[in-house]
């Protein structure tokens, strides 16, 4: 049975604990994304999340991993077993997904990419945790019982440890932070799109400067 490689779940042990907070980015325009990532760079951030979501991602993708190589680049909203090769070409260094198949999965193991795959009960976090995911992002965290399913988790599957993504803010990232099995928190909250939209660059490295004071 393919297996998730050993040297990725290190990889992305390290990359998250150091991150803490990883911004989920969804770049509408290719040139936000260098001033962006470096806004981002400058608050404290040492991993993005840059999202397919957009026409303009991979090239996003290209030009960040191109020109701020101490970012760590993560790929996200992985939807086609495809997409794997895809952002590995355009330089990403790990991808995550909202949910995963059994498909999804595979092809992530077979593209040899460090992946960080998404579950929200304890089913799914079982089975990829038998695929060798010990690292999976909890989405969508708020709405499927947020602190109180990972307090939940941590006892019966205690060698899992989540990216809680999806409904976290500046009002609870303290709160996820605090739980023993969260590695990082995920989150749109630190690249608003109104202040992405006026490229409003120093505005958003004080979002993330004042995230970071909180949790640190
Ligand atoms: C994700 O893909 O992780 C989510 O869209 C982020 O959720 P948020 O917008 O609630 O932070």
């Amino acid at each position: 049975m393919a297996i998730a490689d050993k040297q990725h779940q290190n990889f992305l042990s390290k990359t998250l604990e150091q991150a803490v907070i990883l911004p989920v980015l969804v770049i509408e325009r290719v040139e936000d994304a260098i001033p962006l990532a470096e806004a981002l760079l400058e608050g404290g951030c040492t991993s993005v999340e840059v999202t397919l979501r957009s026409e303009a991602a991979l090239a996003s993708m290209e030009k960040i991993s191109a020109h701020l190589p101490e970012l760590t680049l993560g790929a996200g909203t992985l939807l086609e077993c495809e997409q794997f090769q895809q952002v590995k070409d355009a330089g990403a260094s790990y991808a995550l997904s909202p949910g995963t198949t059994e498909k999804l999965a595979l092809a992530a193991i077979d593209s040899n990419l460090a992946y960080v795959p998404a579950a929200a009960t304890p089913s799914e976090v079982l089975e990829l945790r038998e695929l060798g995911f010990k690292i999976q992002k909890l989405f969508p965290a708020g709405a499927s019982g947020g602190i109180e399913m990972l307090k939940s988790l941590s006892s019966p599957i205690a060698d899992v440890r989540f990216c809680p993504t999806g409904g976290v803010s500046t009002a609870n990232v303290q709160d996820y932070l605090q739980q023993p099995n969260v590695i990082c928190v995920g989150g749109s909250w630190l690249a608003p799109k109104d202040l992405v939209a006026e490229k409003n660059w120093s505005a958003i490295t004080k979002v993330v400067q004042k995230s970071m004071a909180a949790v640190r």
